[in-house]
């Protein structure tokens, strides 16, 4: 199981020493806020431009903001891994995931609770992930809506019949105990921000559920 913990739960103010806490992640996960596609404002390429030099960990950046189009250079020149796009959030998503995988970058689709897997059926042979939100998008700390995992197990058979390679990845309360139910789904990577950075030992949390 590949876990991506969320900065967004992190200390700024002592940002190297948290992202020594999550060094055992595979993943790191930036949440992009815009304060327009959501009610809140974070960070953008300038925090994966400040992160880059100092781990090789990878960059998935999960952006939630109005017409991402116009961030995808800013994001490849930065050092992005994975830019994650929100299907709501453009009328050209197809377009935009061709925009990133010419970066060489590998490239995601997020869908909000409300938007359902019909929706993104056309787009799925172009992405590299599929983002379910389990929360409805804006802040770290809120509760896992588990109706959310049917969508996790249809992207899962839709992916072993049409012979996708693309991950599943989960973002939004997911705990110990969550974990247990996206895995179950058919999820291969989860995002956990206030979870894990609310631990005693970060570490232990993320190998506990790399092994799930
Ligand atoms: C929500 C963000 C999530 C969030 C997860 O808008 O996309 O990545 O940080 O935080 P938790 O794990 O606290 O729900
Ligand atoms: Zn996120």
């Amino acid at each position: 199981m590949i876990i991506a913990p969320s900065i967004l739960s992190a200390d700024l103010y002592n940002l190297e020493n948290d992202l020594k806490k999550i060094g055992n992640a595979d993943w790191i996960h930036i949440d992009s806020m815009d304060g327009v596609f959501v009610n809140n404002l974070t960070f953008g390429s300038n925090i994966v431009h400040a992160i880059r030099p100092h781990t090789d960990q990878l960059l998935d950046c999960h952006l939630m903001v109005d017409r991402p189009e116009k961030y995808i250079d800013a994001y490849a020149e930065a050092g992005a891994d994975i830019i994650t796009i929100h299907y709501e959030a453009t009328p050209h998503p197809h377009r935009v995931l061709q925009q990133i995988r010419e970066k060489g970058i590998r490239a995601g689709i997020s869908i909000n609770p409300g938007t359902s897997v019909e929706a993104i059926k056309a787009l799925l042979p172009f992405v590299d992930l599929v983002l379910v939100m389990t929360v409805n998008p804006g802040f770290g700390g809120q509760s896992f809506i588990p109706e959310m995992l049917d969508k996790v197990s249809l992207l899962s058979d839709l992916r072993r019949i049409n012979s996708y390679s693309f991950y599943i990845q989960v973002d939004g309360g997911v705990t110990n105990e969550t974990a247990v139910d996206c895995v179950e789904a058919g999820a291969d990577c989860l995002v956990s921000g206030s979870y894990v950075f609310n631990q005693e030992d970060p570490q232990e949390a993320i190998s506990h559920m790399q092994n799930l």
